[in-house]
């Protein structure tokens, strides 16, 4: 595997020297652009287009078309691997991602098996390889997957939710039901992450989306030491490249230090956390990728340069930044704006010296 002719990402995330802070944004590939509104048409659903490599690549594309973004992330879904172990996924126009059988019964949680992730996922490790070659080496290609904690609460909430009743009744009443869930999952991600790696990912990023809704110490045990688990077991080195890992959990501030000695190369920061006392805390230990406000998009041109220089600033010289939205884009963005925020990025961190 030669490396990408761009490797920015893959430096600043090794806290290596890089000549511009590298930026991709969460959800890069997204309503917000009207090229992807056509092919997901095309595809008839946002399943099938995950579920066809040759249009889940076609989708990867469209944001590294329009803007000088230094990085590709796979199309797909964290909801995959919960629909590949039985779980029957399925989005409800307007509500978001359901499951037909959602974990109810202490039998179905008994039930769950670790699914083969180059049978019943091969649809994503085609994607991931049909999207290594299409990239040709230009920029590299980051593969993911939801943390065990993030996907139980789909699984056993059975969507979305307010309050996470369900999950959080489970952990109180029966912390062994869910630990057995966690368990199982936290198996199926790291199958599921290595083979990514091994077709084609250059980089992996586990998305927490949840982890912050929980107690100060019931996310160490129910989220972090399933991420820990994970993380010890990913493959750090294929064909001769290191692979850096990413953990983003949002409402995560209060745990940076916690996370940054979980075994990752760099820590994903939502935008409640200023950059350079999030650096200062973590030291040399990680890189760090974020943190701009999604909703910063929908500000004036100049504004959104103006914020995306303060976050800049705010980490200050010096290699480990890869710059992104504290969270993903919202799909009411307009898109001119993405092209203001990506070029301020690299203008300003080149202006600034080596980074
Ligand atoms: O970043 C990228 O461009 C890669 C693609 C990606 C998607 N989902 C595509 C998507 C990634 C990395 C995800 C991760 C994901 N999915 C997370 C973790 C990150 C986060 O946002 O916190 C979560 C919680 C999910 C579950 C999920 N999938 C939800 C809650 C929804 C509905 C969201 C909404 O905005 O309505 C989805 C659907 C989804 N995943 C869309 C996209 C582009 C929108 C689907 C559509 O086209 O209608």
């Amino acid at each position: 595997m030669s490396r990408p002719r761009n490797d920015t990402l893959l430096r600043a995330l090794l806290r290596q020297p890089t000549e511009h802070t590298p930026v991709w944004l969460m959800r890069q590939a997204g309503r917000y652009l009207p090229e992807y509104n056509e092919t997901r048409r095309r595809a008839g659903s946002f399943l099938d287009l995950c579920r066809n490599p040759q249009l889940a690549t076609e989708v990867t594309l469209q944001p590294l078309a329009r803007y000088d973004l230094d990085a590709a992330i796979l199309f797909s879904d964290i909801l995959t691997v919960p629909d590949a172990m039985g779980l029957g996924l399925y989005f409800a126009e307007g509500e978001g991602p359901k499951f037909e059988r959602p974990l109810r019964e202490e039998w179905e949680i008994r039930d769950l098996a670790v699914p083969d992730p180059y049978t019943s996922l091969r649809y994503v490790m085609d994607a991931v390889s049909q999207i290594r070659r299409a990239l040709d080496n230009s920029v590299p290609l980051i593969g993911f997957s939801g943390s065990p904690f993030t996907l139980a609460c789909y699984m056993i909430e059975g969507g979305a939710s307010d309050d996470f009743r369900r999950v959080k009744t489970m952990l109180y009443e029966r912390p062994d039901l869910l630990h057995h869930v966690l368990e199982v999952t936290a198996r199926a991600v790291t199958g599921y992450l290595n083979a990514q790696i091994e077709s084609g990912a250059q980089a992996v990023m586990i998305f927490d989306t949840w982890g912050g809704i929980l107690s100060h110490g019931a996310y160490r045990e129910f989220s972090l030491a399933y991420v820990e688990r994970i993380l010890g077991e990913l493959k750090r080195e294929y064909d001769g490249q290191r692979v850096p890992s990413v953990v983003f959990t949002k409402g995560g501030g209060l745990w940076l230090e916690a996370i940054a000695a979980a075994g990752c190369d760099a820590v994903g920061l939502d935008w409640t956390v200023d950059m350079g006392e999030a650096r200062a805390r973590v030291g040399s230990r990680v890189a760090l990728q974020g943190n701009l406000d999604p909703m910063a998009l929908f500000a004036r041109p100049e504004i959104v340069a103006r914020e995306a220089r303060k976050v800049l600033d705010s980490y200050g010289p010096g290699p480990g930044h890869v710059f992104n939205l504290g969270h993903g884009i919202s799909q009411f963005t307009p898109p001119e704006n993405v092209s203001v925020l990506v070029n301020t990025v690299h203008e300003h961190s080149r202006r600034r010296g080596e980074k």
